[in-house]
């Protein structure tokens, strides 16, 4: 087993005691979002020739804020990840680097400030865990239910897809970005066609009432 492998056991137990406890869970940002973007970093990291042992500390972390009710929660994030760092005894030395990726992963830094690999993998990795069909599932459920129209969640995907700021998170993220795309752009030509024909028919109603 690589070396860096060892954390994850480890961080996945900190991670659900630290959700006992966590006043307010969200449920898009649990485990599952975790090990996502775990497998997307990972893949990044290696890519890029990175230490596996910062980039999994990171992931492992980066949200643990977002539990805490706070949509801005990149500082908070760090903030809380540091005594979990030190109680397993994280390499001291790498704790800094940890902290600084979580810290500079929300959306109110801007790319300028994503300086190190670690930052810029976890931004994109997180941000590619809205593409693909757990995307689709998560714009449904979050954007189309609460009144967002497909060429709303288009703009933001494209928002998201322009973002990215590693070219090798394109290449990564890809395929992913074309489903979740591809799924909106024909429910968007879908609700187009129904609207049109709904204008039609009440034109042809008018029509024969000689409106
Ligand atoms: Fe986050
Ligand atoms: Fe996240």
């Amino acid at each position: 087993m690589e070396n860096y492998k060892k954390w994850i056991p480890v961080l996945t137990k900190e991670l659900n005691r630290f959700m006992k406890t966590a006043p307010s869970i969200s449920p898009i940002h649990k485990n599952d979002h975790i090990k996502r973007v775990w497998v997307t970093s990972e893949t990044l990291c290696k890519k890029l020739n990175g230490d596996q042992e910062i980039m999994v500390a990171t992931v492992f972390l980066h949200d643990l804020g977002r539990h805490q009710g706070l949509e801005i929660h990149g500082e908070k994030s760090a903030e809380l990840a540091r005594p979990i760092l030190e109680k397993v005894g994280f390499p001291s030395e790498k704790i800094p680097i940890v902290l600084d990726a979580i810290g500079k992963h929300d959306y109110t830094t801007p790319n300028e400030a994503r300086t190190s690999i670690y930052a810029k993998i976890l931004y994109d990795a997180d941000k590619i865990d809205a593409f693909g069909k757990i995307g689709i599932q998560r714009h449904i459920q979050f954007y189309l239910r609460k009144g967002k129209t497909p060429a709303e969640i288009l703009e933001m995907l494209e928002k998201r897809w322009a973002g990215l700021t590693l070219p090798e998170s394109r290449k990564v993220g890809k395929a992913a970005y074309k489903i979740v795309k591809d799924y909106f752009l024909k429910l968007q030509k879908q609700q187009t066609r129904k609207a049109q024909k709904l204008t039609k028919r009440k034109i042809r109603m008018r029509q024969r009432l000689g409106r």
